[in-house]
């Protein structure tokens, strides 16, 4: 993966997005003014928090954890390639803060050693809450969970960020349903429980609970949703970028006129192709074969898309998607 100033820039926007709810103050300018928001003692069942994947999400994830909820993180990835990518992130972004005095060194210190990371994964054996942010694949999510089911304390809560694939499949692969909760990051964060199929075996409310003091802790608004494929975001946001993608593929505008036509004319800070592009296309991909195989034929990925991702232009993090970066 590569990270590059855009990179920075479009995290940094995920961070400045932040409101302070309790203070009803709001910061448009990084973590500066959290810290005397949000602290761990507002998660006092949260005593060390785990994520596992270090990709463009886990990192993210991991940082707002260290630096806003001030938590201790523990970072599993199974590439210590990708560990190694994602720290220097954190490096770049922390160096970031305290150039533009956001934050002061210490408090840049701080952050750092709060954030620890392991490449075998019963190294997360003492996180009290997991949130797991894999690539989008089903069959490597139940499999992560039903590893973390056998690592993890009995009491643990594992939240998974998938983008599109259903809770209740990915809670199956644990003997803890009620422990197990989707939480999928941006601001809002959308929650969602997995379906009661059987009376009573669900989400728990204590679970639920724990999820939102977790989520405003670290900032974000948390709204709720059903387990259905894509949830609020993706339900909306996904076939929106395939269909930018279609109408580049029919050849009935260029790449940079769909996104300024988007970007101008619904006052969004980036066009849905280059959007694409910072998601990762293959991402993109798998979330669109989830709602094409749960919803139906008009959720048909775009022939153009399957064509990036087989072509390994999965966008950003590879250099090269519908631009180059
Ligand atoms: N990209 C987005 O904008 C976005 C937004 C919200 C949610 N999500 C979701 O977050 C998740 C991760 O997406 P991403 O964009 O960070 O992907 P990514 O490709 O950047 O990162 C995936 C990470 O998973 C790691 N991984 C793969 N197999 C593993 C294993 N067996 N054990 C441990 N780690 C393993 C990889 O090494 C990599 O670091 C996906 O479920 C995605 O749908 C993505």
């Amino acid at each position: 993966m590569l990270y590059t100033a855009n990179m920075i820039r479009l995290f940094n926007t995920m961070i400045s997005q932040i409101g302070c709810h309790m203070n009803k103050c709001y910061t448009t300018n990084g973590v500066g003014l959290f810290r005397s928001c949000f602290h761990s003692s507002a998660v006092t069942q949260i005593k060390q928090l785990g994520v596992v994947g270090a990709g463009q999400m886990g990192i993210g994830i991991a940082l707002v954890g260290a630096k806003v909820a001030q938590l201790p993180v523990k970072i599993f990835d199974s590439n210590p390639e990708q560990i190694k990518k994602g720290l220097k992130f954190v490096d770049e972004l922390i160096g970031k803060d305290v150039s533009k005095d956001r934050i002061t060194e210490e408090e840049g210190n701080s952050t750092k050693k709060r954030i620890t990371t392991v490449t075998d994964i019963s190294e997360l054996s003492d996180v009290d809450f997991v949130i797991e942010a894999v690539s989008e694949n089903v069959d490597l999510k139940r499999k992560i969970f039903e590893n973390l089911d056998k690592v993890l304390n009995k009491k643990s809560i594992l939240a998974t960020n998938t983008s599109s694939i259903s809770i209740t499949k990915i809670a199956a692969a644990t003997k803890r349903p009620e422990k197990v909760i989707g939480m999928h990051f941006m601001n809002p964060v959308p929650v969602m429980k997995l379906v009661e199929i059987i009376p009573g075996l669900t989400t728990s409310d204590e679970t639920l609970n724990i999820t939102k003091k977790l989520a405003t802790s670290m900032g974000k608004t948390c709204t709720q949703s059903q387990d259905v494929p894509g949830f609020i975001a993706n339900r909306l946001l996904m076939p929106y970028i395939n269909e930018a993608i279609i109408v580049l593929e029919q050849g009935i505008a260029t790449r940079e006129d769909i996104d300024t036509t988007m970007k101008l004319g619904t006052n969004t800070p980036m066009g849905p192709l280059t959007l694409a592009d910072f998601i990762g296309l293959d991402t993109c991909l798998a979330i669109m074969k989830v709602l094409h195989n749960e919803l139906g034929e008009k959720y048909r990925p775009a022939i153009l898309l399957q064509k990036y991702v087989d072509a390994g232009l999965l966008g950003k993090k590879k250099g090269e998607g519908f631009y180059k970066y």
